[in-house]
Formats: structure tokens, C-alpha cells, sequence
């Protein structure tokens, strides 16, 4: 599917097509939620203001509201346990965020129902799936902080096939600092979470590059974790500290907590030492690393830039072929 908002709002005048406004019935059927969208997307591009000077051939942005969780398209499977995994590693640039974003798109080609909750204030989930953070009036700081707003209020649906995200802006950094005065600081990415169980398969907690309270929120709600390590020197660096907060969080807080997974990423084959890493991190996790191995490859870091996961970008390349099979295993482990 791929139908990304930003891109598609990128038209011209003169592509657009003839505007034809469907019966009002149209609109109720909730399956049509992208055929609204680009009615809707039609219908502001095709009449330009009176005094909005129109360039020829120039390519105008045209700003449309993005989906919300109600246009939704109709869950066609039953749904069962919802299994909530935080993807974590307190190191940035580990492959965290390219996981959320492929491992959700290639279990959505499975036909699973995936949300990823970003939580991290780089928001790069988001914008790597084609959501412009710009436009977003709320994302997940305003779910943890103010208690009106629900995860359903800020979720984009079908970003692409059976994979929704709950954006993050870089108002969220704020959370960090606003939470710790806030009751029950720890348990509210729990509860927001709480209330969309039952309607997806996995959630995934894209975490931000620390272990502050946004990440500690993120220990409490989930169920497993998993963590990316990239196949380099130090790659077990910070590992122990990264075990020491599960350990006490899993005392204090979430007694259920353990580690779902250990996913060796950006492995280079060529190179002695990748392999040493892999088998260095095999030695400590053990039966934890998954089988699947995500290779160094040029594709998997164009394709955010694209708004797109590597499962759409490159289909048939040695990354997509990674996080498929990874999510084959993801599954398999249950
Ligand atoms: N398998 C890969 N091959 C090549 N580049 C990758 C791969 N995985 C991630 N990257 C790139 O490495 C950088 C860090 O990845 P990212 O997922 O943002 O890490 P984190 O979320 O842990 O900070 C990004 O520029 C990303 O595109
Ligand atoms: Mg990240």
C-alpha cells in the first residue's frame, strides 16, 4: 500500500484530477478511509484561492488534515493478546528506529496489526514513515501528559498495510522534565497502552537514546524487550547498565519483564569484525539473538528519507529479506 500523506499532498494543479464528490453515503463506509482522504486531497488542490497566485508548472504543497484513527480500514482478523515490546538500547544510532519501522512493516505484511509508539523526541518513526511532524496538532507528550487525550487521539492509521503509528514531535523532550512532578509518572505510557490492547498484535516503543523516564515509562508498559546491538567495537558497551535498569525496574514495577529478543544489527559480512561482535553477543545472550541477522546495506538507510519502510522501498533486497525473516521468527516466539 504505501499511501504516505506528505507525498501524496506534494501534487500540482495540473495533475490533479477532475474532483468528483462521492453520495454522502460514500463517506460513512469506513473501509473508503483513504478514498476520503484523497477526495478530500482533491478537493483543496483543485480550487486555488481567487487571490493565490498560481505559478504555471510550479508544484504546490497543499496542506489536508492527516487521518485519524476513525478512518481506519476494518481489522479483517480476530485480534488476539496484545504483546507490547519495547525496542531499547540506550545507545543512539543502534538501528532502534529503522527496526520499529521494518520489523512493524514486515509483520504488517504478515496480516498482523501493528502500532509503533514513538517515544522518542527525534520523532524519527515518524517522519522515516512519511507523517510530517509539522502538521501534527498532538502526538504521544500530550497522551502522557494531559489526561484528556488517548492514544486513539493521536494514532495516523495504515501508514501502510496494517501498520499505524502514534507519532512523536519534539515536544515530547518536555515530557521528560514534565513527568517528574506528574502522579503515577512511571505508569502512563501503561495505562495509554492499556486502552489499545485487544485491537493490535504488537506494539512496538521506539525508545529514545537514554534511560530517563520516558524509557522507564516505556519498561513499565511493555511486556518484552527488544534490543537492537550494532554489529561494532563496544557493541556490549552499556549492555550491563541497560540490564541493571530492566533488572530494577523489573523489581519495582513490572515483574514480568525479561528480554523477548536480541537483534544483531548493520552486520558486515566482509568484515572479521562483525562476525567477531556477532559471536561475542551470541556468547552472552545466547538462545536471546535471533537468527535473523540485519545486514549493513545502503538501502535500508535511503529508505526513510523515501517515507517508506525497506519492505516497500527495496522489496527484494537483502534488508527486506532480514526483517522478514525476522519477523517470521518474532512471530514464531510469540
Ligand atoms: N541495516 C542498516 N544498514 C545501514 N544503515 C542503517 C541500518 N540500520 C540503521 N541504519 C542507519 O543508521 C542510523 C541509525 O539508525 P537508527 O535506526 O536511527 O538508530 P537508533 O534509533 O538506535 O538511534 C540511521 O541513519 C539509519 O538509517
Ligand atoms: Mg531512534
Amino acid at each position: 500500500m504505501g499511501l504516505f500523506d506528505s507525498f501524496k499532498r506534494q501534487v500540482s494543479h495540473h495533475e490533479t484530477p477532475e474532483v468528483s464528490i462521492p453520495p454522502a453515503s460514500h463517506a460513512e463506509e469506513k473501509d473508503e478511509g483513504l478514498e476520503d482522504a484523497r477526495v478530500v486531497e482533491r478537493e483543496v488542490c483543485a480550487e486555488p484561492a481567487a487571490d493565490e497566485p498560481v505559478d504555471e508548472g510550479m508544484h504546490t504543497f497543499v496542506a489536508t488534515p492527516l487521518r485519524t484513527y476513525a478512518d481506519k480500514k476494518p481489522v479483517k482478523h480476530v485480534v488476539g493478546a496484545t504483546k507490547v515490546i519495547a525496542i531499547l538500547n540506550q545507545k543512539g544510532g543502534v538501528g532502534k528506529s529503522t527496526t520499529a519501522i521494518n520489523l512493524g512493516a514486515a509483520l504488517g505484511e504478515l496480516g498482523k496489526q501493528v502500532l509503533l509508539v514513538d517515544l522518542d523526541p527525534q520523532g524519527n518513526t515518524s517522519s522515516g514513515l512519511g507523517i510530517e511532524k509539522g502538521e501534527l496538532d498532538r502526538c504521544v507528550y500530550d497522551v502522557l501528559i494531559d489526561d484528556e487525550t488517548t492514544l486513539l487521539d493521536v494514532i495516523v492509521p495504515d501508514v501502510c498495510d496494517g501498520l499505524d503509528v502514534a507519532p512523536a514531535t519534539i515536544n515530547l523532550a518536555g515530557a521528560e522534565v514534565e513527568l517528574v512532578s506528574a502522579m503515577a509518572r512511571e505508569n502512563r505510557l501503561k495505562e495509554a497502552i492499556g486502552s489499545v490492547r485487544g485491537k493490535y498484535d504488537y506494539v512496538f516503543i521506539d525508545c529514545p537514546p537514554s534511560l530517563g523516564l520516558l524509557t522507564v515509562n516505556a519498561l513499565v508498559a511493555a511486556d518484552k524487550l527488544l534490543i537492537p546491538i550494532q554489529c561494532e567495537f563496544y557493541a556490549l558497551e552499556g549492555v550491563t547498565k541497560l540490564l541493571d535498569s530492566m533488572k530494577r525496574v523489573k523489581t519495582y514495577l513490572n515483574p514480568s519483564l525479561d528480554i523477548f529478543g536480541v537483534l544483531l544489527t548493520m552486520y558486515d559480512g566482509r568484515t572479521t569484525l562483525s562476525k567477531q561482535v556477532a559471536s561475542e553477543v551470541r556468547g552472552f545472550f545466547e538462545k536471546l539473538v535471533f537468527d535473523a541477522v540485519i545486514p549493513r546495506s545502503v538501502k535500508v538507510s535511503e529508505a526513510p528519507s523515501f517515507g517508506q519502510p525497506i519492505t516497500e522501498y527495496d522489496p527484494t533486497g537483502k534488508g527486506a529479506q532480514a526483517y522478514r525473516d525476522l519477523a517470521k521468527e518474532v512471530v514464531r516466539r510469540g
